[in-house]
């Protein structure tokens, strides 16, 4: 791809990046570990590369292992590129999300189609310079369809066939956290179209994109947003009902690779 940094990775794997509740892949038989440097600095840890269930598959802790990267200092092009050059060609991302919409509350796991990006700051894009190195061309990837439909379809798919329920909509609107938004905040976002609020799920797919890697997300709603409830937000309940419902975002990991 002009304008990037060379590679020469050209693999065929698929790789999960966990998120808040799932550090580790449970099950993930480790294979090797690689700790890599990147164009644009180090990953959020190793990519570990092992077998689920007998079928290869590359692992990222998004936040670290143990957790301790919050949303908006993650390095989401260290990340895309090191799973990129570790082989991926396809990327299921795992969000910890609220939900906004009716279908979205606690435990219910989403395969969103959609996303609003309202974070800021973050290193987002391949495209600008690097280590001194100018641009040849300024590019525009399309991002109409953010996630990829046949990535979408073999999620649905897999907690089908795990009778997990997954609701197969979804517009992710990615905050810039580490807060959780006011209630005035989550009215916003309901108006403009977002069912679920969440803090990691931008810039990764529009980086994976631009990197021409296939990206769907599993979120996981582990509380009402903001405003949602007749009670504020705590740590605890946001804990309780990740550790309830990751045995189905597990389950959908599983029956999902190979995709
Ligand atoms: N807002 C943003 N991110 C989140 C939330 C939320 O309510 N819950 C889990 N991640």
């Amino acid at each position: 791809m002009s304008g990037l940094p060379r590679s020469t990775a050209m693999g065929n794997d698929i790789a999960i990046i966990g998120g808040t509740g799932l550090t580790e892949l449970e099950g993930l038989s480790v294979l090797s570990e690689d700790l890599m440097e990147t164009p644009w600095g180090t990953p959020s840890g190793p990519v570990l590369r092992g077998e689920l269930r007998g079928q290869p598959v590359l692992f990222l802790a998004r936040h670290g292992h143990p957790h301790r990267i919050p949303p908006h200092q993650v390095n989401y092009r260290a990340n895309l590129w090191a799973l990129r050059e570790a082989g991926a060609s396809r990327i299921i991302g795992v969000n910890a999300v609220g939900g906004i919409t009716p279908d979205m509350g606690p435990a219910r796991i989403a395969v969103p189609h959609q996303i609003i990006d309202y974070t800021w700051g973050r290193g987002h894009t391949f495209f600008e310079q690097v280590g001194g190195a100018t641009l040849e061309e300024v590019t525009h990837i399309d991002l109409t369809w953010p996630y990829e439909e046949s990535l979408r379809q073999a999620l649905l798919a897999a907690a089908t066939r795990r009778k997990v329920m997954a609701v197969d909509y979804g517009v992710y609107g990615a905050t810039q956290g580490p807060r959780l938004e006011t209630a005035a905040e989550v009215v916003r976002m309901e108006r403009d179209g977002c069912d679920l609020v969440g803090m990691t799920g931008m810039p990764e797919a529009g980086l994976a994109a631009e990197l021409g890697l296939s990206y769907a997300c599993l979120a996981l709603s582990v509380n009402w947003a903001a405003g949602k409830s007749d009670h504020i937000i705590t740590m605890e309940e946001i804990e309780q009902t990740l550790a309830q419902g990751m045995s189905g975002v597990k389950a959908i990991l599983e029956a999902v690779i190979p995709a």
